[in-house]
């Protein structure tokens, strides 16, 4: 199975699914909408090849999305992993991946949907936050759940400390849901 990688900042999560050992799909490319993001520096130095585009050099989503498709299917591609793709997909996408799309988000969906969940499960006092898998659908965080782990706020906790907690829970969780489902 190929697969590609849509990501918009760090990449910290391509990169756990790229050292993950006997991963069930190989990743075959890394999709990044924001030039000059650090993980297409990560995916140069694994040497994956890399699709970046400026979504503001097409005239709509349906533009830059049917050139998705072409890149995506000389590729190969059959499943996309979203990590950290900070953009809605569209129905052009969709329609073409059903049900082939995931993604990952650090709360424990349906609280704290959209940016910054993480900042805003720790604004919210909440004892128990965590990590949801989900396939994506038009909505902004909302598709089906395929896996979730909590992770506990601890009273000494900065946001910070929780990110960092947060983020070695999806490391582990992402690789290990995407050999779940592709197996
Ligand atoms: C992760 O917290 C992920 O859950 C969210 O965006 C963040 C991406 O982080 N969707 P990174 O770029 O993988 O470090």
């Amino acid at each position: 199975v190929k697969a590609a990688v849509f990501a918009s900042g760090t990449g910290s999560n391509f990169q756990a699914i790229m050292k993950t050992e006997n991963l069930s799909c190989e990743i075959v490319l890394l999709v990044c909408d924001k030039p000059g993001a650090s993980v297409i520096e990560k995916a140069d130095r694994l040497g994956i090849p890399t699709f970046v585009f400026n979504p503001k050099e097409y005239d709509t989503k349906q533009v830059y999305e049917t050139k998705l498709l072409e890149v995506l299917a000389e590729a190969g591609v059959t499943w996309i992993f979203l990590a950290g793709y900070m953009r809605l997909v569209g129905p052009t996408l969709l329609e073409s991946f059903k049900e082939k799309i995931v993604n990952i988000h650090p709360s424990l969906l349906p609280v704290f949907p959209g940016k910054d969940a993480i900042g805003q499960a720790f604004q919210a006092g909440v004892r128990t936050t965590g990590v949801t898998v989900h396939y994506i659908d038009e909505g902004m965080d909302t598709g089906p759940i395929i896996a979730q782990e909590e992770v506990e706020v601890l009273p000494e906790d900065t946001e910070q400390t929780l990110k960092e907690r947060i983020q070695e829970v999806e490391h582990r969780l992402y690789p290990a849901v995407i050999n779940t489902i592709l197996r």
